[in-house]
């Protein structure tokens, strides 16, 4: 299923173990109110990550802890955008993002995405003055594409240029399976335009409700200033935990064991797909993350092939609801951070039956 994670593989006896003792020997400054950025020893753990992972240009001073990416993306757009102002996203693109732009009243630009990512040119035919452009650069979603260097430069140059904003959807680079990590967009960025965001839902699990911002260093009073007006400052415990978690190195080691899980689960899935379906079956964005595409041949419906499906209890996400402008590509994105290995061939059997009812 779509966006769910490995759970079976969690270190939950490491993970109880810290809760339970930041519970029991709790810091009677850690219950009063606290910094709207989050907690300074968190701060540091991330920004130490950000810059050797993910090739983030950052200080602790820059990164915010919030509750996700979608409330790193609603503070971003309640400080750099206004009613009206045109924003590019990519089309087809994650909906959820596009809902709170849609809510701080901006006018969505979908904007295509081809083999190298986000078409930047198309973005400057439609509209070269938006005043930002939200990018999944590292894997798209959801086509699973990655952002070439010329499109990312392109894109840095287009910011620069106009004065505009890029929002750096950063949700799952950790998992890569073909090629070697790519850093992430902000790292090449000069000029202080770009906004990064990450979470800790596809790390560890979404219910935590953990994710951070890397805001550039003259923006931060601006998007202190909204956070404390929305909820004040971030809930302690967690972020305590996590931040031993990160530094005794139960984090590092838990996303190398991930990588080998969902590296072996989409092996399976691919071949699977191929078996089934033969190889002029066309598989999309395969090389990372923990969902692929298959775009459905012929003309087949996905959302009634994903109703079908789920009667029979199995689930197959729609691609075509991803896009907002009219004839959209019928296919079906298939998440396999929680499917286990053996069970794969067997839904993919399932799948392949659903399709023939047609
Ligand atoms: C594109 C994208 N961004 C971000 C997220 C994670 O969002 P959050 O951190 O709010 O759980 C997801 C999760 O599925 C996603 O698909």
């Amino acid at each position: 299923m779509v966006g769910q994670v490995a759970l079976e593989n969690f270190p939950f006896a490491v993970w109880s173990k810290l809760v339970m003792r930041h519970s029991r020997r709790v810091r009677i400054s850690s219950l009063h109110f606290s910094d709207p950025m989050g907690s300074a020893d968190f701060r540091e753990s991330i920004a130490a990550y950000l810059r050797t992972a993910r090739a983030v240009n950052c200080e602790a001073s820059q990164i915010m802890i919030v509750s996700g990416s979608q409330q790193a993306l609603e503070i971003s757009a309640r400080v750099l955008l206004d009613p009206g102002n045109a924003v590019w996203v990519e089309e087809p693109g994650y909906r959820l993002a596009q809902q709170v732009l849609k809510m701080a009243g901006c006018q969505l630009i979908p904007v295509s995405v081809d083999n190298e990512g986000l078409d930047v040119a198309d973005g400057m035919k439609q509209c070269p003055k938006a005043r930002a452009a939200y990018v999944t650069p590292s894997h798209q979603f959801p086509l699973g594409v990655t952002m070439s260097a010329s499109r990312r430069l392109q894109l840095l140059d287009w910011a620069q240029r106009t004065g505009s904003w890029i929002i750096e959807d950063d949700y799952d680079s950790e998992y890569r399976y073909a090629n070697m990590p790519i850093a992430s967009l902000q790292g090449l960025d000069r000029n202080s335009r770009v906004i990064y965001i990450g979470t800790f839902s596809k790390t560890l699990f979404p219910s935590l409700r953990i994710g951070f911002l890397a805001i550039p260093a003259d923006l931060v009073d601006r998007f202190v200033a909204v956070r404390h007006a929305m909820d004040v400052y971030p809930a302690h415990l967690h972020q305590a935990v996590l931040t031993d978690f990160i530094n005794q190195g139960h984090f590092s080691r838990h996303i190398r064991r991930t990588r080998q899980i969902y590296s072996e689960r989409r092996n399976v899935l691919v071949e699977a797909i191929a078996n089934e379906f033969g190889s002029g079956f066309q598989v999309l964005g395969a090389d990372a993350g923990m969902h692929l595409v298959t775009v459905l041949p012929g003309r087949l419906q996905d959302r009634e092939i994903s109703e079908r499906a789920a009667q029979d209890n199995l689930w197959l996400w729609p691609l075509s609801p991803c896009y907002l402008t009219k004839n959209p590509r019928q296919g079906l994105i298939l998440g396999f951070g929680s499917t286990a290995a053996h069970e794969i061939p067997n839904r993919v059997r399932q799948m392949r039956k659903v399709l023939a009812l047609k």
